[in-house]
């Protein structure tokens, strides 16, 4: 497996591959939902290429990009074992040059509100470093996790409307043992903090159950349960809402009938610890 940390070595070891390149771009502190993203890729490409950046662009001010987990080491030994061809992990100057232009790109329609909506600027930094990344590794295909969902809508509107040559694919959300999905925050919630977490797929699969086995139809109804669930595990809430799963436009009628069915979305903390987690209901 190849380790590079310059764009210029990024490319020269991409063109080196034949055939189909896989790209699973990650911030590392790498867990099993990371890994499935890697060996999902080998599937579908005949090379996986991994990228790990903490990107400064997608933190907010106060947020946790001096303490998010660095851990490449460790990082680097599991790509290897999942079978990733290389792995970039570029620094911030590689990425960002000093002087070099603020150029923005946004998908304004998907990201006012939500994330966006309490993290600003988040979406913006996203878009910008994973388009850095594909204009570097110029993948076939890119990997990303359904666990970020509104992220996964952001980028494939971005492809799309800027008529990037990727095929970008989703993978299911990895979960430990009592539902709580991975996260690379996990790690930071104290251990009574850690038995609350599984309120966040309590409230999911509670909304689920209302959805499609009661038949309620009012998104207030299901709304409100979810907020409650998530209070009785002792959640702040940020939101715990109903969404169409393509548009994430706020729904007037839950109509799990729909072919792609009804998005839930979560985001709240336990202490300072913010998770997110979402479900989708009723997809036929
Ligand atoms: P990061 O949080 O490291 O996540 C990297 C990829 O792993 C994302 O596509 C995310 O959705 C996916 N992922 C995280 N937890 C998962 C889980 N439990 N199951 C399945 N997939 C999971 O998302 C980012 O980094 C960054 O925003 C990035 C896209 C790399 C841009 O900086």
């Amino acid at each position: 497996m190849q380790l590079t940390h310059s764009t210029a070595d990024a490319r020269k070891h991409r063109n080196a591959l034949t055939g189909t390149v896989a790209l699973v771009p990650t911030m590392g502190a790498l867990h099993a939902g990371h890994l499935k993203l890697i060996e999902h890729g080998r599937s579908l490409a005949d090379h996986v290429l991994v990228s790990i950046f903490v990107n400064p662009t997608q933190f907010g001010p106060g947020e946790d990009f001096d303490r998010y987990p660095r851990t490449l080491e460790v990082d680097l030994e599991r790509c290897q074992a999942a079978g990733a061809a290389g792995v970039f992990a570029p620094s911030v100057d590689q990425m960002y040059p000093p002087a070099a232009p603020d150029v923005q790109v946004d998908v304004p329609e998907l990201t006012s509100d939500l994330e966006g909506a309490f993290r600003p600027s988040h979406f913006a930094g996203v878009c910008r470093v994973v388009m850095k990344f594909f204009n570097v590794i110029q993948p076939d295909i890119a990997v990303f996790g359904q666990k970020d969902y509104q992220q996964l809508k952001v980028i494939q509107a971005m492809v799309a409307d800027l008529l990037m040559p990727v095929r970008v694919v989703g993978m299911p959300t990895m979960r430990e043992d009592d539902g709580l999905a991975m996260s690379s925050r996990n790690r930071y919630l104290s251990a009574d903090d850690r038995r609350h977490a599984v309120g966040a797929y309590k409230a999911l699969l509670q909304a689920k159950r209302m959805i499609e086995d009661d038949g309620e139809t009012d998104p207030a109804a299901v709304e409100r349960a979810m907020q409650q669930t998530l209070e009785a595990h002792h959640f702040d809430v940020d939101y715990a809402v109903l969404r169409h799963p393509q548009t994430l436009a706020r729904l007037d009628c839950v109509e799990p009938s729909l072919t792609h069915g009804v998005a839930a979305l979560i985001a709240a903390r336990l202490d300072e610890v913010r998770l997110i987690d979402n479900m989708i209901i009723g997809a036929s």
